[in-house]
């Protein structure tokens, strides 16, 4: 079986699912439990989402038709909403609070919503925008690109930017 891009994103989505199920299961007293779950969701996800936003976004909606330029436009906005405003708020609440609870379970809903349509429209649209051979190769440059220290330094910069972001939510309450 040739590699290809859309498998891979697919089994990241399966295990950023798997993930939530296990931390929307803990309890108020799983402390250590919830940091070390939702410090796990972010190393999953967060590669995934820029190498998304960064790479297989753009080259989707270079050869989209209306359709898929209005579910590019969505997946975008999605980011945004989970970037700017869902994963700030989960860090501001304390991870033994029913607080961190709620948030943890929205965070994991509108990630199983966008990861379904991304399955259901996106990488449809895609498995007829881009050749075999394309779909190999994007796979092939997403892993590297994973293991790289730009990479490192683009999740890094997220993760400050997490952290600014949940400060000033948890000044203005
Ligand atoms: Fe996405
Ligand atoms: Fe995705």
């Amino acid at each position: 079986m040739p590699r290809n891009i859309l498998k891979t994103l697919q089994s990241e989505h399966d295990a950023l699912r798997d993930l939530f199920a296990e931390i929307n299961d803990t309890t108020d007293r799983a402390k250590k439990g919830r940091t070390q779950l939702l410090e796990a969701i972010e190393q999953n996800l967060l590669p995934h989402a820029k190498w998304e936003e960064t790479v297989f976004y753009p080259a989707f909606a270079e050869r989209a038709d209306r359709d898929g330029l209005k579910t590019h436009a969505e997946a975008v906005l999605e980011h945004h909403a989970v970037e700017d405003v869902v994963i700030p708020e989960v860090h501001a609440a304390d991870p033994d609070t029913p607080e961190f609870a709620g948030r943890v379970k929205v965070f994991g809903e509108l990630i199983d919503h966008h990861a379904k349509e991304e399955e259901s429209t996106m990488f449809k649209l895609a498995r007829k925008l881009f050749s075999a051979e394309e779909l190999a190769s994007f796979d092939e440059q997403y892993e590297e690109w994973k293991q790289s220290n730009a990479a490192s330094l683009v999740i890094a910069g997220e993760k400050g930017k997490t952290q600014l972001k949940s400060a000033m939510k948890s000044l203005t309450g």
